[in-house]
């Protein structure tokens, strides 16, 4: 990282080799052009969740999904969409197989059934996806697991801690080898799981599980656009989700979940989760890392640690931010529909000065 510090009629600079994004929700349809531009602008590659209507299931399924992917953006992008396949109860061995042999499919989604947005052909019960765990154990294949139980007697700000208890504890036990990265973590015992466990299991943190705590979604009016699951927790796992994402630690990388969906979902009697990141990113990363006095630990957490995980390359190409205020727009459109982003209406202190601009 070059850092240049402002100086008079000059604002600071800092060039970082180029980020991927290791969780992102592009969606389908015609929202999807703008969901893919946003990440496109900033991140070299991002890995693409799968729970699309129908989900994803299939190697076909994610080489078509990304097949659409591609014919959304320009073509003089150079973004690189990776593939998810979306684990199921009925998930083969065989599939597994075709997912690895395609070269496109980096990981496979746990979602536990009705844990988030469309997870209802997620895994109703672990056991019933043993043999898919071994043939990717087997394989070398990721895991990327929204860790959170859906029992309704479990409180909703607990469901992340029982899972990892329970059912993490469990996977991480029976499949000594499998390579798993808890997704999007909330609480200070998630990252301290991740910590203890051995260097086959890692965590993405999100921007906003960075910036924000409970308080922000729920103090003072409830604010639909910051509900995503897992949900904020409480300021101290705000606070230990900074210090494990600065620490340095090869364990811990960058997935934003960012995760549209249109106003009116979110504007609702029930709302949708999810957060819209994708217009600002790496900006939000990069406020969060300066406000904890550790911007030089940023382009590890963004260019490294997940590469290294996922044994791809590290992008070479850089991109460069400068300590420019700029205000966030109140929406961006998405497909027919609109989109509220993160910051809406608010200034941003870093602005990405070499990407493509958001929502073209
Ligand atoms: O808030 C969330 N939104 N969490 C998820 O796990 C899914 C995501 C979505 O797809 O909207
Ligand atoms: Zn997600």
């Amino acid at each position: 990282m070059i850092f240049s510090p402002p100086a008079p009629g000059r604002p600071g600079r800092i060039v970082v080799r180029q980020p991927d994004d290791w969780h992102v929700h592009l969606r389908d349809g015609v929202g999807m052009r703008n969901a893919a531009a946003a990440t496109a602008r900033a991140f070299a590659r991002a890995l693409v969740m799968p729970n699309l209507r129908p989900p994803v299931t299939t190697t076909a399924a994610a080489q078509a999904y990304r097949g659409r992917i591609l014919a959304a953006l320009p073509a003089s992008t150079s973004f690189v969409p990776l593939m998810t396949l979306y684990l199921t109860d009925d998930t083969s061995p065989a599939e597994i197989s075709a997912a690895r042999a395609s070269g496109i499919v980096l990981a496979v989604k746990y979602y536990p059934a009705g844990a988030t947005t469309n997870s209802a052909s997620g895994v109703t019960r672990i056991g019933h996806v043993y043999s898919a765990l071994a043939a990717m154990e087997a394989h070398g294949m990721v895991l990327s697991v929204h860790g959170e139980v859906t029992d309704a007697d479990v409180d909703i700000f607990d469901r992340e801690r029982v899972f990892v208890d329970t059912v993490l504890a469990r996977l991480v036990r029976d499949f000594p080898a499998l390579k798993v990265v808890l997704e999007h973590i909330s609480t200070e015992e998630a990252a301290a799981f991740v910590l203890a466990a051995g260097p086959h299991v890692a965590a993405t943190i999100t921007p906003q599980h960075l910036l924000y705590a409970r308080n922000a979604l729920l103090a003072g009016g409830i604010r639909p656009h910051l509900y995503c699951l897992p949900i904020l927790k409480r300021e101290r796992h705000r606070q230990a989700l900074l210090r494990a994402a600065t620490s340095g630690d090869p364990k811990f990388f960058l997935g934003t979940d960012s995760a549209p969906h249109a106003r009116q979902m979110k504007e609702s009697d029930c709302g949708c989760a999810g957060c819209f990141s994708g217009h600002a990113a790496v900006e939000l990363y990069v406020e969060a890392f300066e406000a904890a006095g550790a911007l030089d630990r940023f382009e590890a957490f963004g260019n490294a640690f997940g590469a290294d995980f996922y044994g791809v390359p590290r992008n070479v190409g850089t991109i460069t931010l400068a300590s420019q205020e700029w205000m966030v727009p109140a929406s961006y459109p998405f497909g027919d529909e609109s989109v509220i982003p993160l910051r809406a209406g608010e200034a941003m202190r870093w602005k990405l000065i070499d990407g493509q601009e958001p929502g073209k």
